[in-house]
């Protein structure tokens, strides 16, 4: 049998820092036909003429090879594209790689103005006419970081276009950002990142501003320098992922784009030497990633919907004898607040139930090291007995389709993931499965 549940068109939920809100209603609908997936190679979707519209609409974030079969060097950057699309399926299923053959797609080829191979093109929102052209990434890892750097919480808002090029022109510092009205990307492959948290009206800033700049000289290509204002209400959303509150600035922190990890320096004050000796302890590995947690509630697990926290999470949701369903959740968002007595009476539903926990963990104040790169509020499960399994849960925002998912995913696992009958092929699994799957073969 095939999963009936699930619709494989589901919508992603990937919000940007940059995002004006981000935070829209954006409750996911089952699509009316269950139209066949699109082929799959190596989790690179098959694109062409007559499926890429759909592919489009399908996926938020599309990164697109357009290619020549034969030719060594898309060879080589299949191997690595292939790598990249693997890791980031599992943990961003709405970011999805393709690949177009252009020595039989000649209108996609005419269409994007393919002059060289291969070339990669980014699609943002199913916008068919402005892809962000991929230049010079080779690499898997560097895919990664490109794909992140574009629609993760590594992009830093900067209050204007102006102020990102003054920055930009002060040399030393470069600027990835978002800008709210057009988007510019500065390229700079460098996976490491620092950020200064300030108010740039504040009486010491230009003091701290000079010890800032003249620290990044030295880290040039290693590290990147960015400055953060805090005296912009929109650089909001930036504090909130670091955790920054207008009592800690000035503040620095430096992010591991590819692990996600955060570190804080240690030193309160912002020195030419403190920034000099928190970034050498950085790169030679010495720093500790930073982590936050609220205490545990005294009632945590009084109610039907289990009160989770940095400091009870692995311990609950990695259970032997459970399973556990959390909901992420963000205390100022208005979806996330509409959500909750959803979420409280599956609570109610599964209270007594032999293996089900449910649970729901306030995201903005606890630091969990999972993808970051989902809408509020998202939802994951983790299978009783699992190692650091996660399954991402993507159906409807209803009581009926969260119950519906849990009693499939509680299934005994020799019944849910046993092999499907000859005759149906891989591409027919559903993203969840695929995902269980491919940890299972790990
Ligand atoms: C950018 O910040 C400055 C103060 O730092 C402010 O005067 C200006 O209005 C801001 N620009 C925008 C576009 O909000
Ligand atoms: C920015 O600074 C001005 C002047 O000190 C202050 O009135 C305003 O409230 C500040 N805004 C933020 C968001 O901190
Ligand atoms: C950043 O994270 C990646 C992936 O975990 C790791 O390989 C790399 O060493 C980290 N960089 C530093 C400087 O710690
Ligand atoms: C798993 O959950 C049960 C019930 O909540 C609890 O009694 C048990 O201690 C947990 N197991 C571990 C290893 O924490």
């Amino acid at each position: 049998m095939k999963t009936p549940w699930l619709s494989f068109l589901i919508l992603p939920f990937l919000s940007s820092l940059g995002a004006e809100d981000g935070l829209g209603p954006k409750v996911t609908k089952p699509k009316k036909a269950r139209l066949p997936k699109i082929k799959e190679e190596n989790n690179i979707l098959v694109l062409k003429k007559s499926n890429f519209d759909r592919a489009l609409k399908e996926t938020k974030y599309l990164l697109v090879e357009f290619y020549i079969s034969l030719s060594g060097p898309s060879q080589t950057l299949a191997e690595e594209f292939a790598k990249a699309a693997g890791q980031l399926k599992k943990e961003a299923p709405g970011i999805r790689f393709g690949k177009v053959d252009i020595t039989d797609q000649k209108d996609l080829k005419k269409e994007f103005n393919i002059q060289e191979f291969p070339t990669v093109k980014f699609f943002v929102d199913g916008n068919r006419k402005n892809p962000i052209d991929c230049k010079g990434v080779r690499e898997a890892s560097a895919f990664i970081t490109w794909v992140r750097r574009r629609i993760g919480p590594s992009t830093v808002v900067i209050n204007s276009t102006d102020q990102a090029e003054a920055i930009i022109n002060s040399e030393d510092l470069a600027v990835i950002g978002f800008f709210k009205t057009s988007v510019k990307i500065f390229d700079v492959p460098v996976e490491n990142h620092i950020l200064l948290f300030t108010p740039k009206n504040s009486e010491t800033f230009h003091k701290t501003y000079e010890d800032y700049k003249s620290a990044a000289v030295e880290f040039r290509g290693k590290i990147m320098f960015i400055l953060v204002d805090t005296n912009e209400t929109r650089n909001g959303r930036v504090f909130e992922y670091f955790r920054i509150t207008e009592i800690d600035v000035p503040a620095v922190r430096i992010l591991n784009l590819t692990s996600d990890a955060k570190y804080k320096m240690p030193a309160d004050e912002v020195t030419v030497e403190n920034l000099r000796s928190f970034c050498h302890s950085y790169l030679g590995g010495k720093a500790k990633p930073h982590v936050s947690s609220e205490e545990i509630p005294e009632d945590w697990d009084k109610n039907p919907v289990k009160v989770l926290v940095g400091k009870n999470f692995n311990r609950v949701t990695f259970n032997k004898t459970k399973n556990v369903f959390v909901m992420f959740y963000a205390p100022w968002s208005h979806d996330c607040r509409k959500l909750l007595p959803i979420w409280d009476e599956l609570g109610k539903k599964y209270e007594h139930h032999e293996n089900i926990v449910i649970a729901k963990i306030d995201f903005t104040a606890n630091d969990i090291q999972l993808v970051m790169l989902d809408r509020y509020p998202f939802f994951r499960f983790f299978p009783v007995g699992s190692n650091n399994q996660v399954v991402v849960y993507d159906g409807e925002y209803t009581l009926e389709a969260f119950a519906e998912f849990l009693e499939k995913q509680s299934k005994p696992k020799a019944e849910a993931t046993k092999k499907p009958p000859s005759g149906e092929s891989k591409e027919d699994l559903t993203e969840e499965e695929t995902v269980i799957k491919q940890k299972e073969e790990l």
